[in-house]
């Protein structure tokens, strides 16, 4: 039960008996990564006054650039979970294969697994405009005293114990699921606190918002066209203007509160799409169902998809329920 000044730590530990035969594994890991943001929002801050932003010199498994931020905020989500061992594996958008974890005393005792896309929206740091981390927990699926194995990190979005992200905007926030709705937390950065600000987040049914990089809009797939002509029409005093932050964190952060579409479809550039099943959408997919919003690939819930590999990409359309069923609609009535 949310409770007026509560803190996140306070938060972690009131709720951690939601979940039977709970040990506590699952709130020393939610408050491992409490830690780790603080650390790298401390970081993201700086980023104007310290030489810190700019490629650095590296290219991602996807082929793409990394920025410096990027391999420090992957750095340290991995150092801060490895280091307090509470977790058997993590898988990063900045790895090209995922990180078998070992306890010190015994081998392989941890239930979790983590994946984590460390620092989403990195084009966005140069111009100081907000970024995020996104995470996703899963249990595993390899008996504990074993060494973790793909399919642990293979699993439907359905599967998932916790799901979060944290957006370094104006304010800093955490915002997570377990699984009993949505709930948001901002940084008092004076006292290094996170504060209970958003209870029981929810998306409005319908918004009007929608987000999407109209710059590839001639490669867009036929319903989505039609169904971003559908929110421009004049016809029926249709309501909608356009947000588009180009960091989805931000753009879903927003979404949620005022209610909205964020849509990322496949193009002839990227033709499974551009973000990233388990990285991105299945987290955030979780986020969005457990806050009444909706979170498809075009045709079926993002979900239920079961990855087939760990950089795997997929088309996203995501946010409040009335846009996302549209949208839906239209995907399938132009089915291509
Ligand atoms: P990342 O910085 O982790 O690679 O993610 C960027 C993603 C997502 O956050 C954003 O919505 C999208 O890419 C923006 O892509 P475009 O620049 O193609 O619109
Ligand atoms: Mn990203
Ligand atoms: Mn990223």
């Amino acid at each position: 039960m949310a409770k007026k000044n509560q803190t996140l730590g306070e938060f972690i530990i009131e709720n951690q008996s939601d979940f039977q035969y709970s040990s506590g594994e699952l709130s020393r890991l939610l408050n491992s990564i409490r830690l780790a943001a603080k650390v790298v929002n401390h970081e993201v801050n700086k980023a104007g006054l310290v030489d810190i932003t700019g490629a650095a010199g590296d290219t991602n498994i996807q082929g793409e650039d990394q920025q410096k931020l990027d391999v420090y905020a992957n750095d340290v989500f991995i150092q801060t979970m490895t280091d307090r061992n509470i977790v058997c594996g993590i898988a990063s958008e900045e790895e090209d294969d995922f990180i078998t974890i070992n306890s010190q005393d015994e081998l392989h005792q941890n239930k979790y697994v983590v994946l984590i896309d460390p620092l989403d929206g990195s084009s966005n740091i140069d111009v100081n405009v907000s970024v995020g981390t996104i995470f996703s927990i899963f249990r595993r699926i390899t008996p504990v005293g074993t060494p973790v194995a793909l399919k642990d990190f293979l699993q439907t979005g359905d599967k998932q114990v916790a799901a979060g992200y944290v957006v370094y905007g104006t304010s800093t926030m955490l915002v997570y699921t377990t699984g009993k709705g949505v709930n948001g937390f901002t940084l008092n950065p004076a006292l290094g606190s996170w504060y209970l600000s958003h209870p029981n987040m929810q998306f409005p049914v319908d918004g009007q918002i929608y987000s999407v990089n109209e710059g590839n809009y001639l490669d867009f797939p036929e319903g989505i066209k039609k169904y971003i002509k559908y929110c421009q029409s004049e016809e029926e005093d249709r309501p909608y203007t356009s947000r588009y932050i180009g960091s989805l964190v931000s753009d879903f952060h927003r979404n949620m509160i005022k209610g909205g579409i964020y849509m990322y479809p496949k193009s002839t550039k990227n033709p499974k799409g551009k973000l990233r099943l388990l990285y991105e959408c299945s987290p955030m997919a979780f986020i969005a169902e457990q806050a009444n919003g909706v979170a498809s690939d075009g045709y079926k819930r993002i979900m239920e998809i079961m990855p087939t590999e760990l950089h795997q990409r997929v088309p996203f359309i995501c946010g409040s329920k009335n846009m996302v069923e549209k949208a839906e609609e239209f995907m399938l009535k132009f089915k291509e």
